[in-house]
C-alpha cells in the first residue's frame, strides 16, 4: 500500500485505536495530523516515534465536538503538509447506561464527541477536496453497534447508529464530487475502552468465546483496514461500512 502523497487527519489520533491507524497510514507513508484533547504526551511520542522511522507527522490539540476544532485541524495539515487527501473520524467515547437511567449531559457529550464531530468532520473535510479539485476520503470509525443493539449502552449505539446514517448519505451526496465516505467498524479491540473487560479474567473469556475468531483484536488489525480503506486499492468503495469485528455479530447464533 502506497500512501507516499496523502496527507490525512486523525481524530483522537494519540491512543487507542486512533494511535493504530496513525501507525498504519505512517507505516504506508501518509503525513499525518494527530489530533488530541488529553494526554499530549501521547501524541509527542507517537510523534517522536514516526519521525525517527523517517514519517511525517504532527500533534495538533483539537476539541472536534465543535467546528472550530475541526477546522483548526484541517488548516495544520494543509499548512504543514500542503493539502488534504483523507479526514478519520475516529474520536469517541463510551459511556455505559440504559435508557432509563440516561441524563441529558451524559447525552449530549456522547453524541458531542462521537457524532457532532463526525458530521462537521465529514462537512469540512468534504469542502476542502472540493476546492482542490481531486477528491478525497472520509473514513469514520464506527463500531459493530452501528447496527447491534447493545443494552446498557444506549447513546453509544444511538451515535453509531447515527454515523452509519451519515456515512451513507454523506456519501451518496458527495460521489459525483469523487469524494468517497466510508465506515470501519470494529468489534471489540484491545484499547482504553475496553480496560475494564480486558482486566476482568471472567468478562474477558466470555466475550473472547463469544468471537467466532476467538480473539479481541489487536488495534492494529483496524489500523491497517483504515490505511487500506484510505488507500487507492478502495478507489470504488463509499457510503457503506466495513465490518472488522472476527465475526462477533454473527458468533452468539446458534449458542
Ligand atoms: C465497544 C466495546 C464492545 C464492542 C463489542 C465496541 O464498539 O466499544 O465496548 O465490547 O463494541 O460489543
Amino acid at each position: 500500500m502506497d500512501l507516499t502523497k496523502k496527507s490525512v487527519v486523525v481524530t483522537g489520533g494519540n491512543t487507542g485505536i486512533g494511535a493504530a491507524i496513525v501507525r498504519s497510514l505512517a507505516a504506508a507513508g501518509a503525513a499525518v495530523v494527530i489530533d488530541y484533547v488529553s494526554q499530549p504526551e501521547d501524541a509527542a511520542d507517537l510523534v517522536k516515534e514516526i519521525t525517527a522511522a523517517g514519517g511525517r507527522a504532527l500533534g495538533v490539540e483539537a476539541d472536534v465536538s465543535s467546528p472550530a476544532g475541526i477546522d483548526k485541524l484541517i488548516s495544520a495539515a494543509v499548512d504543514e503538509f500542503g493539502r488534504l487527501d483523507a479526514f478519520v473520524n475516529n474520536a469517541g467515547i463510551e459511556k455505559r447506561h440504559g435508557i432509563l437511567e440516561l441524563d441529558e449531559k451524559t447525552f449530549d457529550e456522547v453524541m458531542a464527541i462521537n457524532l457532532k464531530s463526525a458530521v462537521f468532520g465529514t462537512q469540512r473535510a468534504a469542502k476542502r477536496f472540493i476546492e482542490q479539485g481531486d477528491g478525497g476520503v472520509v473514513v469514520n470509525v464506527s463500531s459493530v453497534h452501528e447496527d447491534w443493539p447493545m443494552p446498557g449502552n444506549l447513546s453509544y449505539c444511538v451515535s453509531k447508529g447515527g454515523m452509519r446514517m451519515l456515512t451513507r448519505t454523506a456519501g451518496v451526496e458527495l460521489g459525483p464530487q469523487g469524494v468517497r465516505v466510508v465506515s470501519v467498524a470494529p468489534g471489540a479491540v484491545n484499547t482504553p475502552i475496553n480496560a475494564e473487560t480486558m482486566k476482568d479474567d471472567s468478562l474477558r473469556q466470555k466475550l473472547e468465546n463469544s468471537i467466532p475468531l476467538r480473539k479481541v483484536a489487536d488495534p492494529a488489525e483496524i489500523g491497517d483496514v483504515v490505511a487500506f480503506v484510505v488507500s487507492d486499492a478502495a478507489k470504488y468503495m463509499t457510503a457503506t461500512t466495513v465490518f472488522v469485528d472476527g465475526g462477533i455479530m454473527h458468533g452468539s447464533v446458534g449458542l
